[in-house]
């Protein structure tokens, strides 16, 4: 799963150049130039996006980014843009950030737009990344690895395409006629390509896939440039990518003020959603995310499961997503600068050991060290080596929550238990127990956990996980300078408070504190720390709270199915992926979210919004399926099992 960085040289005349592919990055006439005249005038762009809500590009080989930062800036720009620019692009070999600084350098005109991608610039690891500018109008998800492996699990329709492979001759991976008819599968009616090079192969593939290809003059020294319109027979029209429905009400209310709720709040209010959460509680952060601080870290498992990727793209966005909340001043109380995950036995340690060598992920991300290293990293004698994550670290969720509220500045209903959800005229209505409208949107979001499926069900079991945590006095463990996981784990708050979890019953419904637990945490304590087994200060305080879990550990979120649809169509959708199966027009799903909440709140907030506003989605066609919230309702329906 390594990623080969780009290896870059310079020519004589300064163009940049990579001596694996013999090849330039642009034209040597003028990289800008060449960007506007071959790939946005190729495209008729800017015309093309006047008015449009959501206008998408997609690039084979994102480089250096040039063309991406031509298209920004003349989006920038141009008074009559679309709403949302969508940029999508591929890449192999992504530059190091000092590499894509040092090119950037060279288009002063540009700097603006530069300095904004370098500053989000993510770590080489494979899959998807999602970056956001001028305040999220404009999206950047960057799809790092071989063109071969994922342009065919993309799911993105194009309005405009950009292809920017090096020349075919030196990069013929990048032109092969079997990729290229993924133009014909993504290209939205209507949608436009263009690119620097007419070499026939090219064109007849273009041509296979639907596309009227037209050869104009080229830039530069280049005689000549193709562009090509979508205009596929009418037996090739059909539509293979379910464009998904979208709403022109952008208006929603959202049950449950926790980590799920509020995450989605605003990401939806970035897309000019006016947003109501409801709660039946007085305050945000009443259930479970009323945990005083939790984890966030990424996973690594030997063959990098789809957990560990679903996972990778959680941490990423998390982190992403509280550097832009604490950036725009809201205040966070969290420390993600290094954490510690030590082996449960030597067994575990030695199979840390070689699923890190295994993988070679970047160092920024994760690495293994012995003992004595993580030890010294984190400042006190630990049990074991493990994993050492430079990136994690913790957060306080009740701060996370406010600033993610504050942010969407949504109408918050506190001390309002929703009893039941109906939908008249097209609008859902929150109903309470004596009757009477809490509020109405034409988009309902259930985000209030366990009682989820009481509104809606979907036929998927959340497991009541009962976790109690300790709290002691930050100099109960002194010396400890990060966050440590284990079979237990230890944080120090902001307000030097030691937060030591957590139990994980399924059998103990109690919401009290209790002595055994605490002595539970205590004990797994000198599991982590050999010099500390006995931590004893009272009183003891804590926190008990009730995850939301799912059998197969991994959250749902999205349209929520109609089971009475999915039970009268009966074995007809069997055979069906899961995106086939019938949805309730206008309720969504951001749940189960388990042990893992700041994990998957970020990331779900996105995923929920792209789906719900019509837009491309941040993770890969098949990592959104894993997730998909009536998978448990397609899996007992082939049982035969459907309730
Ligand atoms: C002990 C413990 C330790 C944990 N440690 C970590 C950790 O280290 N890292 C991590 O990422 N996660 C951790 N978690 C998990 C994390 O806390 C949860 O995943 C997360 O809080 C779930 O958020 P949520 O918004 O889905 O649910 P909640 O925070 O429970 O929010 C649901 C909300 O819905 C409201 N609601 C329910 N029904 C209704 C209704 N009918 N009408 C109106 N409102 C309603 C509730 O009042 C509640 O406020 C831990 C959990 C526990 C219990
Ligand atoms: C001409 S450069 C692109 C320049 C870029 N569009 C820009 O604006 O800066 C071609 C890019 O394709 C990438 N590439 C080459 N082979 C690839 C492959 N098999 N899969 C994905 N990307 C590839 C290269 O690493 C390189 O960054």
């Amino acid at each position: 799963m390594t990623l080969t960085p780009a290896r870059i040289t310079r020519r004589e005349d300064g163009t940049p150049f990579a001596p694996d592919y013999d090849d330039v990055y642009h034209s040597s006439d003028g990289g800008p130039a060449q960007a506007r005249e071959v790939f946005l005038a190729g495209n008729q762009l800017p015309a093309r996006w006047a008015g449009r809500a959501v206008f998408t590009v997609f690039e084979t080989g994102f480089g250096l980014g040039l063309n991406f930062l031509v298209t920004l800036n003349t989006w920038r720009n141009d008074t009559s843009h679309c709403e949302r620019l969508h940029y999508i692009a591929i890449e192999k070999h992504p530059l190091t950030r000092t590499d894509l600084a040092t090119c950037h350098a060279a288009w002063p005109e540009l700097a603006e737009e530069a300095a904004a991608q370098q500053a989000q610039w993510p770590l080489p690891l494979p899959g998807h990344h999602r970056l956001h500018f001028f305040g999220g109008a404009v999206t950047l998800t960057l799809v790092f690895g071989d063109i071969a492996d994922v342009w065919p699990q993309l799911d993105m329709p194009f309005d405009a395409c950009y292809l920017d492979g090096f020349a075919p001759a030196r990069n013929p991976d990048m032109w092969q006629p079997a990729l290229l008819r993924q133009c014909g599968r993504l290209a939205a009616p209507g949608a436009t390509l263009a690119t620097y090079t007419t070499a026939a192969a090219v064109r007849h593939a273009l041509t296979a896939a639907g596309f009227n290809v037209q050869r104009l003059p080229g830039y530069g020294r280049k005689r000549h440039r193709l562009t090509a319109v979508f205009n596929p027979p009418a037996w090739q029209s059909a539509h293979a990518i379910a464009v998904t429905p979208k709403t022109d009400a952008r208006q929603a209310l959202i049950i449950g003020a926790g980590l799920a709720g509020a995450a989605v709040a605003e990401r939806l209010a970035s897309r000019g959603w006016q947003i109501t959460v409801i709660d039946a509680l007085p305050a945000a952060a009443g259930g479970a995310s009323g945990i005083r601080a939790g984890l966030l870290h990424p996973h690594l498992s030997p063959d990098d499961a789809l957990l560990s990727r679903l996972i990778r793209h959680g941490f990423l966005y998390a982190l992403a997503t509280w550097k832009r909340l604490s950036d725009a001043g809201h205040p966070l109380s969290g420390r993600c600068d290094g954490m510690a995950h030590v082996a449960q036995n030597q067994l575990n340690e030695a199979g840390m050991a070689s699923t890190a060598a295994r993988l070679g992920l970047p160092g920024e991300y994760a690495q293994f060290m012995d003992r004595s290293a993580l030890s010294a990293s984190c400042g006190l004698s630990l049990n074991a080596g493990g994993y050492w994550y430079p990136q994690a670290g913790w957060m306080a969720p009740a701060t996370l929550i406010e600033a993610l509220l504050k942010q969407s500045g949504a109408n918050r209903l506190f001390n309002c238990r929703v009893d039941r959800l109906e939908q008249h005229a097209g609008q859902w209505q929150a109903i309470n127990a004596d009757g009477a409208v809490i509020a109405q949107a034409a988009v309902a979001i259930l985000a209030n956990s366990h009682d989820a499926a009481r509104l809606s069900p979907f036929a998927y079991p959340l497991q009541r996980v009962r976790g109690q945590l300790t709290y002691l006095p930050g100099s109960a463990l002194p010396g400890l300078r990060h966050a440590v996981a284990g079979p237990a784990y230890a944080v120090k708050t902001a307000d030097d408070m030691l937060v030591i979890g957590s139990t994980y019953s399924e059998e103990d419904e109690s919401s009290q504190v209790s002595a055994a637990d605490h002595a539970a945490n205590l004990a797994m304590m000198g599991k982590l720390f050999p010099d500390h087994q006995n931590i004893v200060t009272a009183p003891l305080s804590g926190f008990t709270g009730f995850r939301a879990a799912t059998a197969d550990h991994l959250p749902l979120i999205g349209a929520l199915p109609d089971l009475d649809a999915i039970r009268s169509l009966g074995l007809e959708l069997a055979g069906q992926a899961v995106d086939n199966m019938p949805r309730r027009p206008g309720i969504y799903g951001a749940l189960g979210y388990g042990s893992r909440g700041l994990l998957w709140a970020a990331m779900g907030g996105e995923l929920l919004a792209s789906l719900i506003h019509g837009e491309p989605l941040p993770v890969e066609a098949p990592l959104a399926a894993a997730m998909d919230p009536a998978r448990g309702a397609l899996r007992r329906m082939r049982q035969g099992e459907l309730p």
